[in-house]
C-alpha cells in the first residue's frame, strides 16, 4: 500500500532506518543483518544470534564462548527486584511482573543514567541475561517457592528451564525453546521495537525503552497473542468441536488470535519453522490432537478468509508440548525479543533524532468560553 502520512495504524508508513532485520511482507521473508532466518534458525543458537545482531557480524567460536559465559555470570538479579517480586499482588501476571522487575533493575543498574554506546552495552548485556531469571523468579515466588539462583554453567534456555520449574528439562527441550527465542529476537519496527525506540529517541535511558516494550508486548493484538492462541486451542479441546467453533467465530466477526499480520501478505517464515516443529514436539509429548486442531483451523481460516498464521500461532502448542504455563508464553516470547529491543536502542542512541509525528486534528474548533457557573 502506498505509505499515507494519515494511515490509519501507521501502515505502510516507514518511519526511520534499520540494519538489524528485513522484512518483504510480500516473498515471506525475514533477515536478520543480511541472513535469511531459514539459514540461522536450523544452525545458530539465540545468543549466537543476538550476538549477530549487535555486532553486524556472525561470531567465532571463540567469541561466542565468551559472549555466552559473559551473559551466563550476569544472570543474577539484584536482591531489590526479588523484593519487589515478592511484594507484588498474588494475582499479578507474570508481564505485568516482568515490565515491574525490568523497572526496578533499571534503579539499581550502575550505569543507569548512561547512555553511551559502552554503558548501553553493559546494560543490554544484563539485561538479556536477567529476563529469565526474572520471569523465572516471579513464577516460583507465586507457587510459594523461593526463587532459584542460576546455574551459570548451563545454557541460557536450559538455566531458564530449571529456575521455573525447578528441574532441569531435557536438552531437546532446552533446545527447541532456544529456537523459539532465535524466531522471535527480532522483527522489524514491530509496535514493542517501535515503542523502544519511541522512547530512546528521547534521550531516554536503555531500561526506560524496554519497559515500554514489555507494556506494548502485553496487548494481545501483539506477543499475547501466544497465550490466547493455546487458551482457544484448549477451548475447542477436541477436532470435532473445531468445525462449530470456527463457524461461530466467523459468524461472530471474531478475530482469531495467532492468525493474521500486518506485514505478512504470505506466509510469515516464523511460522514454517514452527509449524513444523509443533508436529513434531506435540507428537513426543502425546499432544497430537492440538497439532490436529491447528491444521484444521489453518486449512479453513487460510482457505476461507485468507489468513494465514503468525509467529504466535504454532508456538502456543510448541510451549505447551514443552509443559511451560500458559500465562509464561508472553514473557518467554519478551526474553527474546529484549535482544531485539536492545539493539534498537542502541542503534537509536548511535544516530538519534527525536520521533515526533503530528496528528490529525478532528475534533470541535472555535467554542466560546462558558464561566463555570454557567455550564
Ligand atoms: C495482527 C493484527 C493485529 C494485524 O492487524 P491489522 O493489520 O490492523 O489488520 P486488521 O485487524 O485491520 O485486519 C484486516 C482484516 O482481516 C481480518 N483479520 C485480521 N486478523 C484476523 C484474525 N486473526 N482473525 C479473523 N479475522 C482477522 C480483520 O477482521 C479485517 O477484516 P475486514 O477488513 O473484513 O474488517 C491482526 O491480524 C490480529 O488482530 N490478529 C490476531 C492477533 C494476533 O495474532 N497478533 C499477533 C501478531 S504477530
Amino acid at each position: 500500500m502506498t505509505a499515507q502520512s494519515n494511515a490509519k495504524g501507521l501502515e505502510g508508513v516507514v518511519a526511520s532506518e534499520t540494519s538489524l532485520s528485513f522484512i518483504d511482507g510480500q516473498e515471506g521473508i525475514l533477515v536478520y543483518r543480511g541472513y535469511d532466518i531459514h539459514d540461522l534458525a536450523p544452525h545458530a543458537s539465540f545468543l549466537e544470534s543476538v550476538f549477530l545482531l549487535w555486532n553486524g557480524r556472525l561470531p567465532t567460536r571463540g567469541e561466542l564462548s565468551s559472549f555466552e559465559a559473559e551473559i551466563a555470570g550476569q544472570r543474577g538479579l539484584d536482591p531489590t527486584t526479588i523484593d519487589v517480586l515478592r511484594r507484588l499482588p498474588s494475582d499479578t501476571t507474570p508481564m505485568a511482573a516482568l515490565r515491574t522487575a525490568a523497572s526496578v533493575e533499571g534503579t539499581t543498574d550502575p550505569d543507569a543514567e548512561d547512555n553511551s554506546a559502552e554503558a548501553n552495552l553493559r546494560k543490554a548485556k544484563r539485561l538479556v541475561a536477567r529476563f529469565p531469571t526474572m520471569i523465572a523468579a516471579y513464577h516460583r515466588l507465586r507457587g510459594g517457592a523461593e526463587p532459584l539462583d542460576p546455574d551459570a554453567s548451563l545454557g541460557h534456555a536450559a538455566d531458564f528451564v530449571r529456575m521455573a520449574n525447578g528441574e532441569p528439562g531435557t536438552d531437546e527441550a532446552a533446545a527447541a525453546l532456544d529456537r523459539t527465542l532465535l524466531l522471535y529476537l527480532d522483527h522489524g519496527f514491530n509496535a514493542s521495537t517501535f515503542a523502544c525506540r519511541v522512547i530512546a529517541a528521547t534521550l531516554g535511558d536503555m531500561h526506560s525503552a524496554v519497559v515500554g516494550g514489555v507494556g506494548a508486548l502485553k496487548g494481545s493484538l501483539h506477543g499475547g497473542a501466544n497465550a490466547k492462541a493455546m487458551e482457544m486451542l484448549l477451548e475447542i479441546g477436541e477436532l470435532e468441536h473445531a468445525g462449530p467453533f470456527l463457524d461461530s467465530a466467523f459468524a461472530e466477526k471474531r478475530k482469531i488470535m495467532g492468525f493474521g499480520h500486518r506485514v505478512y501478505k504470505t506466509e510469515d517464515p516464523r511460522a514454517t519453522h514452527l509449524r513444523e516443529m509443533s508436529g513434531e514436539l506435540t507428537r513426543q509429548a502425546g499432544l497430537e490432537k492440538y497439532y490436529e486442531i491447528s491444521r484444521y483451523l489453518e486449512d479453513r481460516i487460510t482457505g476461507e478468509k485468507g489468513i494465514r498464521p503468525n509467529v504466535d500461532f504454532y508456538c502456543a502448542t510448541v510451549y505447551y508440548s514443552l509443559g511451560l504455563p500458559i500465562d509464561l508464553y508472553t514473557p518467554i516470547f519478551a526474553m527474546g525479543r529484549i535482544g531485539g529491543w536492545s539493539g534498537h536502542v542502541m542503534e537509536q542512541h548511535a544516530d538519534n533524532r527525536l520521533i515526533r509525528p503530528r496528528a490529525r486534528y478532528v475534533g470541535e474548533m472555535d467554542r466560546s468560553w462558558v464561566p463555570i457557573d454557567e455550564r
